[in-house]
């Protein structure tokens, strides 16, 4: 199977245009909040609808795609075969529902286990990167400069809250030996600080849908992910990744294997 590229960023960015404003139609009016495995884990009515559109745009365009996605409306897949969309229609919900601001949409898509193609929308700043391994690092309509490969003393970490209070697997070291931790609260929002030079790499706890789009964008600039031993991701699970230019990376997996 061979996709088209640029008719799949048209499709993307034609799809993520059309959530970003139905989600700020949807701010407008009172949210419908619940809890999912616990109070922090947050999922709203607008979640759920954007997931729902995402799901019929993608499936209208390519009904051939296997999709996984945060908010059910699809069956769970388990495997990488073939076309695959891996969607978080609203990460962040947590800032979402508490800030109105700093949450994103994501769309990683992947071919056999491959990545193709990442988005990732920053909806309240309307900032959308896209990359991949054959796409160019883009912000909306503009190439970006790749981030420097710079070591971990001069970069800013983003981390996992948790990891960080708790020193898992070295996290509190590691975020010492940076130029400083940021938290975020949005896996997409790390990703965009880290494609944009922001940030020189990301340490979490993530879900297939928290990761897929920032690894791939990240192929188009040589960002590494991987497990905390160093090896790759398999997507479909979740676990600790990270997620960071090459000598911060290095530095960061010596640095929780000791
Ligand atoms: C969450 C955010 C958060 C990360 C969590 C994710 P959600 O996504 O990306 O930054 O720390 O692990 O679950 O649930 O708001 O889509
Ligand atoms: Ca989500
Ligand atoms: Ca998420």
């Amino acid at each position: 199977m061979t996709i088209d590229l640029k008719q799949l960023d048209l499709n993307v960015r034609r799809w993520l245009a059309a959530s970003r404003q139905q989600i700020l139609l949807a701010m407008q009016s009172p949210l419908t909040v619940n809890t999912k495995s616990s109070r922090k884990d947050l999922v709203t009515n607008v979640d759920k609808m954007n997931q729902q559109f995402l799901v019929t745009q993608i499936l209208a365009a390519y009904p051939e795609a296997h999709i996984e996605g945060e908010e059910g409306h699809v069956d769970k897949i388990n495997r990488l075969k073939g076309l695959v969309f891996i969607i978080d229609p609203i990460d962040g919900t947590m800032n979402f529902v508490k800030q109105k601001a700093n949450f994103a949409v994501m769309v990683g898509v992947y071919l056999d286990g491959a990545p193709l193609y990442g988005a990732i929308l920053d909806v309240w700043r309307n900032e959308l990167i896209v990359g991949g391994p054959d796409m160019p690092l883009m912000k909306n309509d503009q190439l970006l400069p790749h981030p420097e490969d710079m070591p971990l003393s001069e970069g800013l970490l983003g981390v996992n809250g948790p990891m960080l209070i708790n020193n898992r697997l070295h996290v509190a070291d590691i975020a010492l030996a940076s130029s400083g931790p940021r938290l975020l609260g949005s896996a997409g929002i790390e990703f965009k600080s880290v494609s944009l030079g922001q940030q020189v790499g990301y340490i979490s706890y993530l879900q297939p849908w928290d990761v897929a789009a920032g690894m791939a964008i990240g192929a188009a600039f040589g960002l590494k992910v991987t497990r905390p031993n160093g090896d790759a991701l398999a997507l479909l699970e979740p676990g600790v990744v990270v997620a960071a230019m090459p000598k911060a990376h290095a530095q960061i997996i010596e640095m929780m294997n000791v």
